[in-house]
């Protein structure tokens, strides 16, 4: 991987903006409050400032103009993996948000065969089922921790669906390398050491690689429908296709990007039905004219209003908060003049509670995404938590239709529960999650 080194702290001192503590920077008031961080900072500096985190120093843009410039990138002056590079390199190596032009656009056309309407289809039988088996089993639960029991079914999900893996101790030996790849990216101390995080997700990753290495041959020549299955025969329409190393980096990226975006929102949507058992009811009314548990491809346009929550829960807790990039030439945003190789950071989690742009921000209210108000088309880059322009999330449509076959079964199944004086604290960063599991009392309906 080529190496430019990230722009030095004075060729940002023109711009607004403050350094923190000694060497730690914003770190701890980022890992605590990343939202009081960024709303002092802009009081204090405005829409354009500089911030350091752990000796890397950045320039935040906030604001939907920022948004468009940064993710549309009409001009090609924003790399990807170079600004996801400080995070991801080491255990999601050439995943396609760690491509840039070019090479990004050659991996992403292969990749899309694995996320075309047939394979879809295909993903969303097998998840029903997953889903369909694993709810019964909840019961009827007074201190019901939803966020673990929801990611073991994602977990056992994603066994399924990703890798074609039947439930059992080889799904499970998977699951626990993933989660220990996972929690390593983030890890603070960033030495392999036995028994830390991050050597446990050195580990975890050559597990997952191994497995995978092995099976490809076979995949290959398969016709099975799981994603590593398609991600082994996908081709584009000039006929190219993955290399081995290809399909083990694409799919060990997937797994990781998937994952806990989607337990992180589906645990925030049911915190937020438990608050509101008045949109429960009217969800559980559309999921009963359906006529079956089991949702079908065709019947996804009726859950439109599962939708509408599902987007609502995107809005007040994003689950990528924050979208790094780092500039590859000079590039001037709103009079600020940005050299080379700034890391840059644009944030919807902060343009998703802007009052220029949603009435009541705070306020959890799944109407304002209905064809009447439909608030998050007042600007393109007003609602996107899925992001936008060439990188724009692969797996949008997959979460929907998971979020949508998951939301009515589960209203279909049970009453959500939850004391009127529980605070919904979920911990920011890096994706939102309860600390507490989120407990919740489960009515068989
Ligand atoms: C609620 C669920 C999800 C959210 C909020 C989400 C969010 C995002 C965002 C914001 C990006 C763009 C990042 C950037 O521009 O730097 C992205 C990219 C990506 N997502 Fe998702 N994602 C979700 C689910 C999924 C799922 C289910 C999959 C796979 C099945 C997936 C696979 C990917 C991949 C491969 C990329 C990189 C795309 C590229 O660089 O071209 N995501 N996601």
């Amino acid at each position: 991987m080529q190496t430019a080194a990230a722009a030095p702290l004075r060729a940002l001192a023109h711009l607004p903006g403050e350094r923190g503590l000694p060497f730690i920077g914003h770190a701890i008031e980022f890992a605590t409050d990343p939202r009081r961080l960024t709303h002092r900072l802009q009081k204090r500096y405005g829409d354009v400032f500089r911030t350091s985190f752990l000796g890397t120093h950045a320039v935040v843009l906030l604001g939907e103009e920022a948004l468009e410039l940064v993710l549309r990138d009409r001009d090609a002056n924003f790399s990807s993996r170079l600004g996801w590079g400080v995070t991801l390199e080491r255990l999601f190596p050439n995943g396609l948000m760690l491509r840039d032009f070019e090479d990004h656009r050659f991996h992403r056309r292969i990749m899309q065969a694995a996320f075309k309407t047939a394979a879809l289809e295909d993903y969303l039988d097998r998840m029903n089922a997953r889903i369909a088996e694993a709810l019964p089993a909840w019961g009827e639960v007074r201190e019901f921790r939803f966020y673990p029991r929801l990611k073991q079914l994602t977990l056992d999900n994603a066994a399924s669906v990703f890798l074609g893996v039947e439930l059992g101790p080889e799904a499970d030996r998977l699951n626990r390398a993933f989660v220990d790849s996972v929690e390593a990216a983030l890890a603070i101390v960033r030495v392999p050491i036995p028994g830390l995080a991050l050597h446990r997700g050195i580990v975890g990753r050559q597990l997952l690689v191994d497995f995978l290495r092995a099976r490809i041959p076979e995949r290959r020549g398969s016709d099975r429908p799981d994603m590593f299955s398609q991600l082994c025969r996908a081709v584009d329409e000039e006929g190219r296709s993955f290399s081995d190393d290809d399909v083990v980096d694409h799919m060990v990226f997937l797994l990781m990007a998937a994952h806990d975006t989607v337990t992180s929102a589906l645990t925030s949507t049911a915190f937020y039905l438990a608050r509101h058992p008045e949109w429960q009811e009217r969800l559980r009314e559309v999921s009963r004219g359906l006529g079956t548990e089991l949702a079908t491809y065709d019947d996804l346009n009726a859950l439109s209003l599962h939708q509408q929550v599902f987007e609502e829960v995107l809005r007040l807790h994003t689950p990528v908060p924050y979208i790094p990039r780092r500039t590859i030439r000079e590039i001037e945003f709103n009079g600020h003049r940005l050299p080379a190789n700034t890391h840059v950071s644009v944030v919807p989690d902060h343009t998703h509670h802007d009052a220029r742009l949603w009435s009541q921000p705070w306020r959890f209210d799944p109407d304002r995404f209905g064809p009447e108000r439909a608030e998050h088309k007042r600007h393109p880059f007003a609602f996107v938590p899925f992001g936008g322009g060439a990188h724009l999330c692969i797996g949008k449509a997959f979460a929907y239709m998971l979020a949508k076959i998951f939301l009515h079964q589960l209203v279909l199944r049970y009453r959500l529960h939850v004391p009127a004086t529980y605070a919904y604290r979920p911990e920011p960063v890096p994706i939102p999650k309860p600390v507490d599991g989120l407990p919740l009392t489960l009515e068989r309906v």
